[in-house]
């Protein structure tokens, strides 16, 4: 069996760019970059050309999730899996183009937006390093585990955990069930890809306007994530959870709106898998600590 490496790249549209240019330079710390192609922005994070594009349009929400492939020849098998496990692959040579990319087949999520797979990706030189204006130094933990992860919402749950496993080949982490009120279970389930991420991407079903309840990033130093936390305050940025730990992933984190509403968790310390001694459980509560809803009282 073939696996995906990573979630290298999202493709956001996005209502006001440039209130996205602020909050993603100068809040969260990307470096701002023109798309390989087309109109846009693209939003660095690493050596990569880009690892968030977010393109104008009304939708304000995920369009795309890219993920990475070492090799033509995986890549190939991997499509073939996937047309075997039912799905409409297709390849899209134009769409490679615009994604500086070497080879890529696009495929339809059931919940509203669409999966690419590619290998060969563009690797800026290095007379143009990645530069935050706000980051301490280490910045972000990108390379081969990827931009981080996403959590689309299920319109139907079985239907989506058939479709993570069967068609995009992921492993389950683990689960989440957490009873948050009396018959109202949350229940997650989290996916990762082979570099072992923790969760490239995780899904639960609950009414929601969007597809996407939020994006992670992750700073290699944890003091990143206070100072962002700091300037979110600063600049009066809606939060939506407070600082807390997530049990699975082991993340510090807080969740902030985005100028597209959907949320980012921006946080420090994640695991990465190792397969070989992995094993599944079940937690019963989303967080160790913290993580309070801003509405909530203390
Ligand atoms: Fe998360």
């Amino acid at each position: 069996m073939v696996e995906l490496s990573s979630l290298a790249y999202v493709v956001f549209e996005v209502g006001d760019l440039a209130a996205w240019e602020s909050f993603a330079k100068d809040v969260v710390g990307f470096q701002l970059d023109q798309p390989v192609s087309g109109g846009g922005l693209a939003l660095r994070m690493d050596k990569y050309a880009y690892r968030i594009l977010l393109q104008p349009g009304a939708r304000d929400d995920l369009v795309t999730a890219g993920w990475e492939v070492p090799t033509e020849a995986e890549l190939v098998a991997f499509v073939a899996q996937a047309r075997e496990a039912g799905a409409g692959v297709t390849e899209n040579p134009g769409l490679a183009k615009v994604r500086g990319v070497e080879k890529l087949y696009v495929c339809e999520d059931p919940n509203g937006f669409t999966h690419e797979f590619f290998f060969g990706p563009t690797i800026l030189p290095i007379s143009r390093p990645f530069v935050s204006s706000v980051l301490s130094g280490s910045g972000f933990v990108t390379g081969a585990l990827g931009v981080g992860h996403i959590l689309p919402v299920s319109r139907d749950y079985a239907t989506s955990l058939t479709f993570y496993q069967n068609v995009l080949k992921l492993r389950v982490s683990d689960y989440i069930r957490q009873e948050i009120a009396p018959d109202i279970a949350v229940d997650a389930t989290f996916f990762h890809s082979s570099t072992g991420r923790h969760h490239s991407l995780a899904t639960a079903q609950f009414p929601s306007q969007k597809i996407l309840n939020h994006i992670m990033v992750e700073y290699a130093d944890m003091n990143d994530v206070g100072l962002a936390y700091d300037r979110v305050r600063r600049a009066g940025i809606p939060l939506v959870l407070e600082l807390g730990h997530h049990p699975n992933d082991q993340m510090f984190s807080f969740y902030v709106q985005t100028p597209s509403g959907f949320a980012m968790e921006i946080g420090s310390g994640g695991i990465v898998i190792d397969d070989s001694k992995w094993c599944v459980v079940n937690y019963s509560q989303l967080s160790d600590w913290g993580h309070r809803r801003v509405s909530e009282p203390s």
